[in-house]
């Protein structure tokens, strides 16, 4: 997946979007992104993607 893909089509966020989000807040949670980005708050079918996207973060 690629920075500028859409992680979240309901919303239209990009991958990109949710990392930057996560580490320029240091989101931990899923809520915590929802609440940043909005990300997750629609269909909640990309909860997934960012919950592994959230991982893979603060493994780096
Ligand atoms: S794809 Fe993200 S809420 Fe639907």
């Amino acid at each position: 997946m690629e920075k500028d893909d859409i992680i979240c089509s309901c919303m239209e966020i990009t991958k990109g979007e949710v990392e930057n989000a996560i580490i320029d807040k240091k989101l931990t949670t899923i809520e915590q992104v929802q609440d940043e980005t909005e990300a997750g708050t629609v269909c909640g079918a990309c909860v997934e993607d960012i919950h592994l996207l959230l991982e893979e973060i603060q493994v780096k």
